[in-house]
């Protein structure tokens, strides 16, 4: 049984969701493991001098609990699509994809968790400029909602500190424009990781 697992990360509202959706979408046997499904209680999430809450690092994540799922998928991932009703495409099937599981792992800090960077095939990450970034957001509904000043005094700052320590231990990464139109996007990265399945299955 052949894996391939690809990493989406990239900044909030880069688009790594939507690619990922599509990816899944397109590609049989494959599945989401998405970061945001990791944060802790707000309860326990700390806050620093100017009243901000720490979200935008990886203490504010169980981390551990998503390289639970990421391990449980990589052991066995046919149990684990059909444990989560996801039924396996038989790979007696005409389409290549379907002989090789794909695990897409999305979100904004799954580079600089060690563990998890080094599990992945392929990495990509999703950028677009500060003004795009901060509209973007604004017209997101998060939960628990930004406070005034969050992207400025928060996630901003802590954007390019994420991404300084990124590139300090991470290479090979995959700069994806993420003011290119979703379609294009979906199809580079599309034809990307397929001709990696084929390169896989020979
Ligand atoms: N290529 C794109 N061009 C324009 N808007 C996009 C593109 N990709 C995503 N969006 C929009 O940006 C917002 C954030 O996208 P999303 O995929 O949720 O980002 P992320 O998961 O990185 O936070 C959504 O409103 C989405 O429709
Ligand atoms: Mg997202």
């Amino acid at each position: 049984m052949k894996t391939l697992v690809v990493g989406i990360g990239g900044m909030t509202n880069g688009g790594k969701s939507t690619l990922s959706r599509g990816l899944h979408q397109q590609i049989p046997n494959s599945f989401i493991i998405a970061q945001d499904a990791f944060f802790k209680d707000d309860s326990v999430v700390p806050v620093d001098s100017n009243g901000f809450k720490q979200y935008d690092t990886l203490d504010a994540l169980h981390m551990d609990k998503m390289m639970t799922e990421v391990k449980s998928w990589l052991r066995d991932p046919a149990s684990f699509l059909a444990q989560r009703g996801q039924t396996e495409k038989k790979h007696t099937a005409t389409s290549v994809e379907e002989k090789v599981f794909l695990l897409i792992v999305e979100g904004f800090l799954i580079f600089n968790f060690r563990p998890l960077n080094e599990v992945m095939d392929k990495r990509y990450f999703m950028e677009i400029p500060y003004d795009v970034c901060k509209e973007r957001r604004s017209s997101r509904v998060y939960t628990p909602p930004d406070p005034p000043g969050y992207f400025d005094g928060h996630v901003w700052p802590m954007y390019l500190k994420n991404r300084r320590e990124m590139e300090g231990m991470v290479s090979g990464i995959v700069l994806l424009d993420g003011l290119k139109s979703k379609k294009e996007l979906m199809a580079s990265v599309f034809e990307d990781v397929t001709t990696e399945i084929k390169r896989m299955i020979g």
